[in-house]
């Protein structure tokens, strides 16, 4: 299919043009910096702004308090400073506290270990888990899911599985992840909840059923909260009053939260996040592990080994102010769940105009609920494959990435991130999925 009659929102030549510059096979199948490149260039040649729904960056302002922390850090000098390695003793307290008041889960201020980016937490426990025990060398991916930490594999020469949760939703899970465990090479599993890019949200019974597979195969859970409370159906914004946001801690002590600063905080140009580890994994012991570090003893080779080789710590001055931030959430002075509501409303709206005009929700639902709204929702249109729909919609002034490479495999869908979408952009995303349905009629 194509945009055919040229009568399309944006300038049909000036599109072609661009792509024919970017020289890849399939547009629809660029790498993300490779779309918002193109994108970019788009907007420069057309002077039209496009519904910019390809990058997951946030589009809030940074949370002040951090900001403020921040600086009257660094105008006491502290950029002078090496900080601690495993983190400034203040930071581990709120961590410990915040994980606490908005999990209900006990931690020890040393299993709580600020990264650069969750990103680096990743890094970092994919790196010591797989020289904890040589006969597992195996990631577990629940997806679909990061690209990057696929890419963190690679880069590291490291084995991983995967699998589309799509249809192991509930009870089927079981047996789903009984059948890799039960293979005994996988040190740990990783998925994201709220889930980057489906946002469909694990529910108790699930992660109940991860929890305790967990204990039954020794296995790690990392659990990639990026989206941290952000699962607006419930109010998970109260410190220390339930409902609090759902987490494999309560059914097993073998786990690492990743908790990221840059979309709950908007803090994502600080490069801070938060790993934390359960006390009980943190005290373990292999002596595998003295095949690469000089402690056998996993929060030590986690702490002196990894994290030390890979940047020597957090810069200083973030960390002060992920402190501050955690401390006025945990003394509830500062609701951050509310601060980001805004990508729930903005998404319930977006994905209407889209059902509205033909498209479809691609995880529409959990289990039984209909999916929640929030940073990002998956789309697909009949008759579409989700590479073509990309390069179409570029017509249309849309840009969104393609599912394929999240090792979903829905590969007729698209991500679409709602959060540098303006309301003010709505009326124009209306015209042009009205103009998209138009000259795509669903049969
Ligand atoms: C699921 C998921 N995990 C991890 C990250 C990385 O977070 P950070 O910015 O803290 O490195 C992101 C960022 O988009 C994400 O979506």
């Amino acid at each position: 299919m194509n945009a055919a009659n040229n009568d399309t929102p944006i300038d049909f030549e000036i599109v072609n043009d661009k792509i024919r510059e970017l020289n890849v096979p399939v547009v629809g199948k660029a790498t993300i910096r490779e779309i918002k490149r193109l994108v970019d260039n788009i907007e420069s040649a057309s002077g039209k702004k496009f519904i910019r729904m390809e990058m997951g960056v946030p589009g809030l302002p940074p949370a002040q308090v951090g900001t403020d922390a921040e600086i009257e850090a660094l105008q006491r000098g502290v950029a002078a400073i090496y900080p601690d390695i495993d983190g400034i003793p203040v930071l581990k307290k709120e961590v410990s506290l915040f994980v606490k008041n908005f999990l209900n889960i006990d931690v020890d201020a040393a299993g709580c270990i600020p990264t650069v980016g969750s990103m680096q937490g990743g890094f970092a426990a994919f790196m010591t888990l797989s020289r904890m025990n040589k006969e597992k060398d195996t990631t577990l991916f629940i997806d679909p899911g990061f690209p990057v930490h696929k890419q963190q594999h690679r880069v590291m020469g490291l084995k991983y599985d995967s699998f589309d949760v799509y249809e192991y939703r509930g009870e089927k899970l079981r047996a789903k992840l009984e059948s890799y465990f039960a293979k005994g090479n996988i040190h740990s599993v990783l998925y994201s909840n709220p889930n980057n890019p489906s946002w469909i949200c694990f529910n108790d019974e699930e992660l109940k059923i991860i929890g305790d597979l967990a204990n039954q195969y020794n296995v790690v859970i990392l659990e990639d909260l990026a989206y941290f409370g952000m699962d607006f159906r419930k109010d998970y914004s109260k410190p220390g009053v339930p409902p609090y946001q759902p987490t494999v801690a309560k059914y097993t002590d073998n786990y690492i939260l990743l908790i990221s600063s840059s979309k709950a905080f908007s803090y994502a140009g600080q490069r801070i996040g938060m790993m934390v580890i359960s006390d009980k994994l943190f005290n373990s012991t292999s002596d595998d592990l003295l095949r690469n570090y000089t402690s056998n003893q996993f929060g030590r080779a986690m702490i002196f080994g990894t994290v030390y080789s890979l940047s020597s710590g957090t810069a200083h001055s973030a960390q002060y102010a992920l402190a501050a931030i955690l401390k006025a959430a945990n003394e509830g002075k500062f609701n951050f769940v509310e601060e980001v509501k805004e990508y729930g409303e903005k998404a319930k709206i977006m994905k209407k105009l889209f059902v509205d005009n033909g498209f479809r929700i691609v995880y529409d639902k959990d289990i039984d609920q209909p999916i929640a709204d929030g940073f990002y929702f998956t789309i697909m249109y009949p008759g579409f494959d989700g590479p073509d729909l990309i390069g179409e919609l570029l017509y249309y002034g849309i840009s969104a990435i393609s599912l394929t490479i999240t090792g979903s495999e829905h590969t007729e869908g698209l991500r679409a991130c709602v959060s540098l979408v303006k309301r003010t952009q709505f009326p124009d995303l209306e015209y042009r999925l009205k103009k998209f349905h138009e000259h795509h009629p669903v049969v």
